[in-house]
């Protein structure tokens, strides 16, 4: 049991999830794409709970990406209300879990925005965890409305070229709240980023299984951990340099 196996010291502060596979879930199963996405939300509540209780301040998940408007009506409308059924505001009281959300949100249908603002003000002061989720979420659509907010911040004569560094960029992002992840898990067994927290994700560790969303649960949650406790997070710097700072052993 990696429960048992993982250093309770050690837990990453923001885990970012690239939840995939619920379509792949539901044909494994001779069942509609949509059953995959409802047992998606399913997991996608258990992850949560789990990985608050296991002390993980920030679990930031894909829901719903710019480009998934591309898939058909139906599929784009059952999400949709999916998502409208599943922000319950009890889960996030009950939980003490902050909700919050980043992406183009003006381009939701308003009954789903409606809920999801009574969700982020409602939720505003839980302190045990924060769930991100991202919707109608790109990074190349996020870091293109940074640079025009930055942009424009120069044109008026409020910043000048030489003063932006790269906190200027972060605190231009829809993330600008979050730490940058410290591990980014992909369920589905694809190896790619998907147009993710690409600058946030510059040095978050990344752990890719093959289990579908649908089926991945706390155990799966603890392997993943345990991989990035392994790891040695170096940030540019020489193996020798991070093990001798203390305040780096955990890092
Ligand atoms: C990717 O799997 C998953 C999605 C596009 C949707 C994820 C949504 C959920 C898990 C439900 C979220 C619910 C709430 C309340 C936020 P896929 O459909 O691309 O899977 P496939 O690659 O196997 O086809």
């Amino acid at each position: 049991m990696y429960k048992e196996k993982i250093d309770k010291n050690n837990i990453p502060q923001h885990i970012a999830i690239i939840m995939d596979g619920n379509g792949r879930w539901a044909k494994a199963q001779g069942k509609h794409r949509g059953e995959g996405h409802i047992a998606g939300a399913q997991a996608l509540h258990d992850v949560m709970v789990a990985a608050s209780k296991l002390g993980v301040k920030y679990v930031t998940v894909y829901a719903f990406s710019t480009e998934n408007w591309r898939r058909p009506d139906e599929e784009v409308n059952g999400l949709m209300s999916l998502l409208f059924k599943k922000l319950d505001i009890d889960i996030f009281m009950d939980n003490d879990i902050r909700f919050c959300v980043i992406g183009d949100t003006a381009r939701l249908p308003e009954d789903v925005q409606e809920r999801m603002h009574y969700c982020i003000n409602r939720s505003a002061g839980n302190q045990t965890g924060t769930l991100t989720v991202a919707l109608s979420y790109s990074s190349k659509w996020e870091i293109t409305e940074a640079v025009k907010k930055i942009a424009s911040r120069v044109k008026e004569g409020s910043l000048r070229i030489e003063e932006i560094t790269d906190s200027t960029v972060d605190e231009a992002l829809n993330t600008a709240f979050l730490p940058d992840p410290d591990l980014l898990i992909r369920t589905g067994g694809e190896l790619r980023l998907s147009n993710y927290l690409l600058w946030q994700c510059a040095y978050s560790e990344l752990y890719f299984c093959d289990t579908f969303w649908p089926d991945f649960n706390e155990e799966e949650l603890c392997k993943a951990i345990y991989a990035y406790q392994q790891r040695e997070r170096r940030f540019g710097k020489t193996s020798e340099q991070v093990s001798n700072t203390p305040e780096n052993c955990h890092q």
